[in-house]
């Protein structure tokens, strides 16, 4: 079993990868406009954002046909991944939520943001492949994870095994081009299964060593 991480901007690595070479493309991509504001908008990281595009393309080429990308993203610009994978030729599946049953939303306003949506795409037609028994279609985190990875958008790893586990078999290969502190790559060697990770910060990419290494 391979459980990989690589240091560098996803676009370019993914285009050493080659052809139908992937089972699952799990990916957490930069929605979030830079993690230092305190508004609503930052044009910082607008460009990160935008690498959803390239991305929904380049994993259209090397993900088996007929398999899945499933895409953790911000219910505020959900549009922009509908487009990206839409254009790129990838056939839109469903929706699932992950809510976060914590933070307290008593002195704001409107909306407190506590959930995610977690899109499923597939890559052309012909019938969609599950493992293991069905379930309801929204995850409820009830508590912030045990192990804090000092990554701002860490995933709950428990979550991330659940959709692995029903999306892909042992020995078959998860690639995450924007894997953070390593969430996904571990869950994937939990599962027994070969990872890819990618990552365009040395810290991050450091964390997700550290984690697979000593797999919490
Ligand atoms: C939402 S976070 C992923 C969090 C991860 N799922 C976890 O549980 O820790 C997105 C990550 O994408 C990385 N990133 C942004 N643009 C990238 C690019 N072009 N290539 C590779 N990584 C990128 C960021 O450094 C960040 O760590």
């Amino acid at each position: 079993m391979e459980n990989k991480i690589i240091h560098g901007d996803c676009i370019e690595e993914m285009k050493k990868l080659e052809d139908n070479s992937i089972d699952l493309a799990f990916l957490d991509p930069p929605y979030k406009l830079s993690q230092s504001y305190s508004t609503s908008v930052d044009s910082d990281n607008i460009l990160a954002v935008a690498s959803i595009y390239p991305s929904a393309l380049e994993l259209k080429r090397i993900v088996k046909k007929g398999n899945f990308a499933c895409v953790i993203y911000d219910n505020r610009i959900i549009p922009l991944v509908l487009d990206a994978f839409k254009r790129a030729g990838w056939k839109y599946v469903r929706f699932i939520t992950l809510y976060r049953r914590c933070g307290s939303a008593f002195k704001m306003h409107g909306w407190m943001s506590t959930s995610d949506c977690i899109l499923l795409f597939q890559n052309g037609e012909g019938k969609e492949k599950y493992y293991g028994n069905c379930s309801h279609d929204v995850y409820v985190k009830e508590k912030l994870e045990i192990e804090g990875f000092n990554h701002p958008a860490q995933k709950p790893l428990d979550i991330c095994k659940d959709i692995i586990q029903r999306l892909t078999k042992k020995g078959d290969i998860v690639l995450d081009p924007y894997c953070g502190s390593g969430t996904i790559p571990l869950a994937s060697k939990l599962l027994g299964r070969n990872s890819i990770g990618i990552d365009d910060k040395l810290e991050y990419v450091q964390t997700s060593i550290k984690r697979l290494n000593t797999t919490c």
